[in-house]
């Protein structure tokens, strides 16, 4: 069994942990960071070792792992329990925990009691909250309580219904311009990256020119600093729809049903479980159990009594 090192201090990064401000260095770098979202201690693991950067814990939760048409659902106290969880098995990426509907439009003080929720209850290294405008004095109270904050402008799954429905945005020049405007105002406002979510690539990239952090893009283009991708959409397990900016890079959901299929077909047959799955006891001690049952009822005998 491999030790780990003790969880430190809220706010205190734990070893081996990526420095927050590494991602501005991988921006300078022109090194692209590579975010992926992750519900629980497993995928947070995985993450890690295939060598994620950050890791998201998406309020997409409320979609992919908790069954829902939404994100809206999400609530805090199942986001705590992902972050948590995610938490236990990714190392060195930073770990992000998507602040849910409700848990900050109200106002500053809800915001900055819901964040340090995060950062105590869950060891969440840093939030992410959707939108810009009215947001901004949420940024500044957070970032102003040492809690760093991740914007997230564009397609914003949260007000989705406000936007007309899960479409690109900015895709005029106006409202390219407002996009732009929110960016650098987000950026001014503390936020230390942000996430463009269905923007037109040309826009995305001179939002990320104009901005000293990093952008991380989702359906913007390759001009971002960094990409992320919702981990059941990026393995093939979530069997909606998925929008036009996922690739998939494996079709885990027929995996999972060719196996487990493979696995009800075996016990229906009684081909599993074999010899090597199955515990043996020395002879003559089970040739004393036999005795003490007696002689009408051996092991393994089928009753057949209707
Ligand atoms: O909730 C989520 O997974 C997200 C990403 C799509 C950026 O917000």
């Amino acid at each position: 069994m491999t030790t780990r090192p003790r969880t430190p201090a809220p706010g205190t990064p734990a070893p081996g942990k990526l420095a927050l401000t590494e991602l501005v260095e991988l921006k300078a770098r022109r090194q692209p960071i590579a975010m992926v979202t992750a519900y629980d201690a497993p995928s947070g693991r995985l993450a890690d070792a295939a060598g994620a950067d950050v890791i998201l814990v998406g309020d997409s939760a409320a979609m992919t792992v908790l069954g829902h048409d939404s994100t809206v659902p999400a609530t805090m106290d199942e986001m705590i329990v992902l972050t948590r969880a995610v938490n236990r098995g990714a190392r060195r990426p930073l770990v992000v925990a998507d602040m849910p509907f409700g848990s900050f439009q109200v106002s500053d003080e809800e915001a900055l009691h819901n964040a340090i929720r995060f950062v105590k209850e869950s060891g969440a290294d840093a939030v992410k909250l959707e939108g810009a405008g009215p947001m901004l004095p949420r940024v500044r109270a957070l970032v102003g309580a040492g809690i760093p904050v991740m914007g997230h402008i564009g397609l914003t799954p949260q007000s989705a219904t406000m936007l007309g429905g899960f479409k690109a945005q900015g895709r005029t020049a106006q409202k390219a311009v407002r996009l732009y405007e929110d960016a650098l105002a987000l950026e001014e406002a503390g936020c230390f990256a942000i996430v463009l979510e269905a923007v037109p690539a040309p826009v995305a990239a001179r939002i990320t020119a104009a901005l000293a952090v990093p952008t991380i893009g989702i359906g913007a283009g390759v001009e971002c600093d960094g990409q992320v991708l919702v981990w059941h959409d990026l393995l093939g397990l979530y069997e909606g729809n998925s929008p036009r900016f996922v690739k998939q890079y494996a079709d885990l959901s027929t995996e999972i049903k060719r196996a487990v299929g493979a696995y009800v077909d075996e016990v229906r047959e009684r081909r599993f479980p074999e010899e090597q799955h199955t515990y043996s006891m020395p002879d003559d001690e089970l040739a004393l159990f036999e005795e003490a049952l007696g002689s009408d009822r051996k092991v393994g005998a089928v009753d057949q009594t209707p």
